[in-house]
Protein backbone atom coordinates (compact mmCIF):
# COMPACT_ATOMS: atom_id res chain seq x y z
CA UNK A 1 0.00 0.00 0.00
CA UNK A 2 1.38 3.16 -0.71
CA UNK A 3 1.92 6.25 2.17
CA UNK A 4 -1.22 8.56 2.76
CA UNK A 5 0.81 12.00 1.70
CA UNK A 6 -1.75 14.44 2.67
CA UNK A 7 -1.00 14.38 6.33
CA UNK A 8 1.07 17.91 5.80
CA UNK A 9 -2.24 19.32 4.20
CA UNK A 10 -4.69 18.42 7.58
CA UNK A 11 -1.50 19.90 10.03
CA UNK A 12 -4.20 22.56 11.68
CA UNK A 13 -7.98 21.83 11.60
CA UNK A 14 -8.71 25.76 12.33
CA UNK A 15 -7.55 26.34 8.55
CA UNK A 16 -9.53 23.37 7.58
CA UNK A 17 -12.80 24.87 8.60
CA UNK A 18 -12.29 28.80 8.03
CA UNK A 19 -11.19 27.62 4.21
CA UNK A 20 -14.05 24.83 3.80
CA UNK A 21 -17.21 27.33 5.81
CA UNK A 22 -19.44 27.83 3.33
CA UNK A 23 -19.68 25.01 2.14
CA UNK A 24 -22.74 22.74 3.38
CA UNK A 25 -24.40 21.91 0.96
CA UNK A 26 -23.94 17.96 1.71
CA UNK A 27 -24.84 17.60 5.16
CA UNK A 28 -28.62 17.70 4.58
CA UNK A 29 -28.37 15.17 2.00
CA UNK A 30 -26.13 13.01 4.58
CA UNK A 31 -28.69 14.04 7.20
CA UNK A 32 -31.39 12.11 5.33
CA UNK A 33 -29.46 9.45 4.25
CA UNK A 34 -28.83 9.15 8.25
CA UNK A 35 -32.51 9.42 9.22
CA UNK A 36 -33.33 6.69 6.21
CA UNK A 37 -30.65 3.86 6.74
CA UNK A 38 -30.55 4.47 10.60
CA UNK A 39 -27.87 4.20 13.50
CA UNK A 40 -25.11 3.44 14.33
CA UNK A 41 -23.40 5.66 11.41
CA UNK A 42 -19.46 5.69 10.80
CA UNK A 43 -18.12 8.27 9.15
CA UNK A 44 -14.45 7.46 6.98
CA UNK A 45 -12.20 10.14 7.20
CA UNK A 46 -14.67 12.75 8.97
CA UNK A 47 -12.00 15.50 9.44
CA UNK A 48 -12.78 18.20 12.03
CA UNK A 49 -16.51 17.18 12.46
CA UNK A 50 -17.89 19.72 9.50
CA UNK A 51 -20.49 17.09 8.58
CA UNK A 52 -20.65 14.52 11.70
CA UNK A 53 -21.33 17.27 14.55
CA UNK A 54 -24.33 18.69 13.10
CA UNK A 55 -25.31 15.04 12.81
CA UNK A 56 -24.53 14.57 16.53
CA UNK A 57 -26.69 17.59 17.11
CA UNK A 58 -29.61 15.71 15.60
CA UNK A 59 -29.35 13.02 18.21
CA UNK A 60 -27.80 10.63 15.90
CA UNK A 61 -24.96 8.23 17.30
CA UNK A 62 -22.08 8.79 14.68
CA UNK A 63 -18.56 7.53 15.36
CA UNK A 64 -15.65 9.55 13.08
CA UNK A 65 -12.70 8.27 12.09
CA UNK A 66 -9.70 9.95 10.62
CA UNK A 67 -6.05 9.38 10.74
CA UNK A 68 -4.95 12.85 11.13
CA UNK A 69 -4.67 13.77 14.97
CA UNK A 70 -4.17 17.95 14.20
CA UNK A 71 -8.18 17.47 12.36
CA UNK A 72 -9.44 15.11 15.05
CA UNK A 73 -8.62 17.52 17.64
CA UNK A 74 -10.24 20.71 16.41
CA UNK A 75 -13.54 18.11 15.99
CA UNK A 76 -13.39 17.33 19.56
CA UNK A 77 -12.83 21.04 20.64
CA UNK A 78 -15.94 21.97 18.64
CA UNK A 79 -17.94 18.96 20.00
CA UNK A 80 -17.32 20.08 23.44
CA UNK A 81 -17.84 23.54 23.05
CA UNK A 82 -21.59 22.31 21.64
CA UNK A 83 -21.83 19.65 24.60
CA UNK A 84 -22.54 17.10 22.27
CA UNK A 85 -21.21 13.56 22.00
CA UNK A 86 -19.58 11.57 19.58
CA UNK A 87 -16.90 8.85 19.68
CA UNK A 88 -13.64 9.89 17.69
CA UNK A 89 -11.68 6.93 16.72
CA UNK A 90 -7.98 7.45 15.53
CA UNK A 91 -7.36 5.47 12.49
CA UNK A 92 -6.41 5.09 9.23
CA UNK A 93 -9.50 4.16 7.28
CA UNK A 94 -7.87 1.20 5.36
CA UNK A 95 -7.00 -0.74 8.73
CA UNK A 96 -9.36 -0.01 11.00
CA UNK A 97 -11.23 -2.53 13.92
CA UNK A 98 -14.36 -1.22 15.83
CA UNK A 99 -16.07 -3.51 18.25
CA UNK A 100 -19.00 -2.83 16.16
CA UNK A 101 -21.07 -2.74 13.04
CA UNK A 102 -22.76 0.03 11.63
CA UNK A 103 -26.41 0.65 9.77
CA UNK A 104 -24.50 3.35 7.65
CA UNK A 105 -20.91 4.09 6.63
CA UNK A 106 -20.18 6.66 4.29
CA UNK A 107 -16.94 8.15 2.55
CA UNK A 108 -17.90 12.05 2.08
CA UNK A 109 -15.96 14.91 0.38
CA UNK A 110 -13.67 13.70 -2.40
CA UNK A 111 -11.89 11.72 0.94
CA UNK A 112 -11.44 8.76 -1.13
CA UNK A 113 -9.17 10.30 -3.58
CA UNK A 114 -6.37 10.24 -0.86
CA UNK A 115 -6.34 6.27 -1.47
CA UNK A 116 -4.20 6.38 -4.54
CA UNK A 117 -3.39 2.72 -5.53
CA UNK A 118 -5.59 -0.87 -5.67
CA UNK A 119 -4.18 -2.27 -2.39
CA UNK A 120 -5.36 0.90 -0.89
CA UNK A 121 -8.73 0.91 -2.15
CA UNK A 122 -8.91 -2.81 -1.35
CA UNK A 123 -8.26 -2.78 1.88
CA UNK A 124 -10.50 0.26 3.15
CA UNK A 125 -13.79 -1.50 1.46
CA UNK A 126 -12.90 -5.04 3.47
CA UNK A 127 -12.64 -2.86 6.42
CA UNK A 128 -15.98 -1.16 5.32
CA UNK A 129 -17.85 -5.37 4.92
CA UNK A 130 -16.41 -5.92 8.34
CA UNK A 131 -18.15 -3.18 10.23
CA UNK A 132 -21.56 -3.31 8.26
CA UNK A 133 -24.83 -4.31 9.48
CA UNK A 134 -27.44 -7.07 7.69
CA UNK A 135 -28.63 -4.55 4.61
CA UNK A 136 -26.08 -1.65 5.91
CA UNK A 137 -25.54 0.64 3.39
CA UNK A 138 -21.88 2.38 2.24
CA UNK A 139 -22.23 5.91 0.52
CA UNK A 140 -19.17 7.29 -1.28
CA UNK A 141 -18.59 11.06 -2.46
CA UNK A 142 -16.13 11.71 -5.26
CA UNK A 143 -16.42 14.11 -8.04
CA UNK A 144 -17.27 13.52 -11.68
CA UNK A 145 -14.16 13.77 -13.26
CA UNK A 146 -14.04 16.78 -15.77
CA UNK A 147 -10.82 17.10 -18.15
CA UNK A 148 -11.33 20.31 -18.84
CA UNK A 149 -9.94 21.23 -15.17
CA UNK A 150 -7.45 17.84 -15.01
CA UNK A 151 -5.56 19.34 -18.35
CA UNK A 152 -5.79 22.81 -17.65
CA UNK A 153 -2.66 25.37 -18.27
CA UNK A 154 -0.10 24.09 -15.27
CA UNK A 155 1.57 27.52 -15.96
CA UNK A 156 -1.26 29.68 -15.11
CA UNK A 157 -3.14 30.46 -11.11
CA UNK A 158 -6.66 29.21 -10.23
CA UNK A 159 -8.53 31.09 -6.99
CA UNK A 160 -9.00 27.69 -3.83
CA UNK A 161 -9.83 29.78 -1.02
CA UNK A 162 -9.61 32.95 0.79
CA UNK A 163 -10.18 33.37 4.57
CA UNK A 164 -8.73 35.74 7.58
CA UNK A 165 -5.71 33.39 9.12
CA UNK A 166 -6.61 32.05 12.86
CA UNK A 167 -3.50 33.60 14.18
CA UNK A 168 -4.50 37.04 13.35
CA UNK A 169 -1.58 37.26 10.38
CA UNK A 170 -4.37 38.77 8.08
CA UNK A 171 -5.87 37.44 4.79
CA UNK A 172 -4.89 34.03 3.50
CA UNK A 173 -5.07 33.76 -0.21
CA UNK A 174 -5.00 30.20 -1.71
CA UNK A 175 -4.28 29.64 -5.36
CA UNK A 176 -3.86 26.15 -7.14
CA UNK A 177 -2.48 24.80 -10.61
CA UNK A 178 -2.20 21.40 -11.36
CA UNK A 179 -0.55 18.30 -13.36
CA UNK A 180 -2.56 15.26 -14.73
CA UNK A 181 -0.75 12.16 -14.62
CA UNK A 182 -2.79 9.96 -16.99
CA UNK A 183 -0.92 6.63 -16.84
CA UNK A 184 -1.65 6.65 -12.56
CA UNK A 185 -4.50 8.75 -12.76
CA UNK A 186 -2.85 10.92 -10.05
CA UNK A 187 -3.57 14.63 -10.34
CA UNK A 188 -0.72 16.74 -8.79
CA UNK A 189 -1.72 19.46 -7.49
CA UNK A 190 -0.26 22.86 -5.82
CA UNK A 191 -1.51 24.52 -3.13
CA UNK A 192 -0.19 28.58 -3.31
CA UNK A 193 -0.50 29.83 0.02
CA UNK A 194 0.12 33.72 0.51
CA UNK A 195 -0.23 34.70 4.24
CA UNK A 196 -1.38 38.46 4.76
CA UNK A 197 1.16 41.08 3.76
CA UNK A 198 4.31 38.47 4.03
CA UNK A 199 6.06 38.16 0.27
CA UNK A 200 6.99 34.49 0.22
CA UNK A 201 4.13 31.89 -0.66
CA UNK A 202 3.89 28.41 1.06
CA UNK A 203 3.59 25.59 -1.14
CA UNK A 204 1.86 22.64 -0.17
CA UNK A 205 1.69 19.40 -2.23
CA UNK A 206 -1.85 17.82 -2.98
CA UNK A 207 -1.89 14.47 -4.99
CA UNK A 208 -5.72 13.39 -5.55
CA UNK A 209 -6.34 9.98 -7.56
CA UNK A 210 -8.80 10.32 -9.93
CA UNK A 211 -11.97 7.77 -10.01
CA UNK A 212 -13.76 7.53 -13.56
CA UNK A 213 -17.45 6.87 -12.98
CA UNK A 214 -17.68 2.97 -14.96
CA UNK A 215 -14.08 2.07 -13.03
CA UNK A 216 -16.09 3.25 -9.52
CA UNK A 217 -19.02 1.66 -10.18
CA UNK A 218 -16.63 -1.70 -11.14
CA UNK A 219 -14.16 -1.38 -7.99
CA UNK A 220 -17.17 -1.67 -5.57
CA UNK A 221 -18.34 -4.59 -7.80
CA UNK A 222 -15.40 -6.69 -7.76
CA UNK A 223 -14.90 -5.88 -4.28
CA UNK A 224 -18.31 -7.58 -3.05
CA UNK A 225 -20.87 -4.46 -3.43
CA UNK A 226 -24.69 -3.88 -5.32
CA UNK A 227 -24.91 -0.11 -6.31
CA UNK A 228 -28.72 0.65 -5.22
CA UNK A 229 -28.18 4.60 -6.54
CA UNK A 230 -25.99 6.49 -8.19
CA UNK A 231 -26.89 10.25 -7.47
CA UNK A 232 -25.20 13.44 -9.47
CA UNK A 233 -25.74 15.89 -6.91
CA UNK A 234 -26.96 16.17 -3.18
CA UNK A 235 -30.74 16.80 -4.78
CA UNK A 236 -30.25 13.15 -5.23
CA UNK A 237 -31.08 13.71 -9.22
CA UNK A 238 -29.84 10.71 -11.21
CA UNK A 239 -26.26 10.68 -12.46
CA UNK A 240 -25.44 11.31 -15.51
CA UNK A 241 -22.10 12.81 -18.16
CA UNK A 242 -22.35 16.06 -16.94
CA UNK A 243 -23.30 15.55 -13.21
CA UNK A 244 -20.66 17.14 -10.55
CA UNK A 245 -20.90 14.56 -8.12
CA UNK A 246 -20.53 10.43 -7.93
CA UNK A 247 -22.87 9.70 -4.94
CA UNK A 248 -23.15 6.11 -4.51
CA UNK A 249 -25.42 4.38 -2.49
CA UNK A 250 -24.35 0.38 -2.22
CA UNK A 251 -24.48 -2.51 0.02
CA UNK A 252 -22.93 -5.85 0.24
CA UNK A 253 -23.14 -8.60 -1.86
CA UNK A 254 -23.72 -10.83 0.93
CA UNK A 255 -26.91 -9.44 1.89
CA UNK A 256 -28.45 -10.39 -1.41
CA UNK A 257 -31.15 -8.12 -3.18
CA UNK A 258 -31.72 -5.01 -0.44
CA UNK A 259 -34.92 -2.22 -0.32
C1 LIG B 1 -11.25 16.47 2.47
S1 LIG B 1 -11.01 16.05 4.16
C2 LIG B 1 -12.68 15.59 4.57
C3 LIG B 1 -13.00 15.83 6.01
C4 LIG B 1 -14.50 15.73 6.37
N1 LIG B 1 -15.05 14.43 6.06
C5 LIG B 1 -15.32 16.80 5.67
O1 LIG B 1 -16.22 16.44 4.92
O2 LIG B 1 -15.05 17.99 5.89
C6 LIG B 1 -10.15 14.52 4.02
C7 LIG B 1 -9.83 13.85 5.32
O3 LIG B 1 -9.31 12.55 5.00
C8 LIG B 1 -8.42 12.17 6.04
N2 LIG B 1 -7.67 11.00 5.58
C9 LIG B 1 -6.82 10.92 4.53
N3 LIG B 1 -6.34 9.66 4.41
C10 LIG B 1 -6.92 8.93 5.40
C11 LIG B 1 -6.83 7.56 5.80
N4 LIG B 1 -6.05 6.70 5.16
N5 LIG B 1 -7.57 7.15 6.86
C12 LIG B 1 -8.37 8.03 7.54
N6 LIG B 1 -8.47 9.34 7.21
C13 LIG B 1 -7.77 9.78 6.15
C14 LIG B 1 -7.62 13.43 6.26
O4 LIG B 1 -6.94 13.41 7.49
C15 LIG B 1 -8.74 14.49 6.17
O5 LIG B 1 -9.25 14.79 7.44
Amino acid sequence: MKPIDCGHLYRDGRHYDLQNKDFLDDIPFYLRQTKKYGEPVLELACGTGRITIPIAEEGIQITGLDISEPMLSQAKRKAAIKGINVEWIKADCRNFKLNKKFNLIFFPFNSIAHLQDLESIKSCFSCVKMHLKDKGRFIIDIFNPRLDILTRDPSKRYPVAEYPDPDGKGTVVITENNTYDAATQINRIKWYYKIGIQAEEVVEKLNMRIFYPQELDELLYYNGFTIKAKFGNYDETPFESTSPKQLIVCYSHKWGDSD
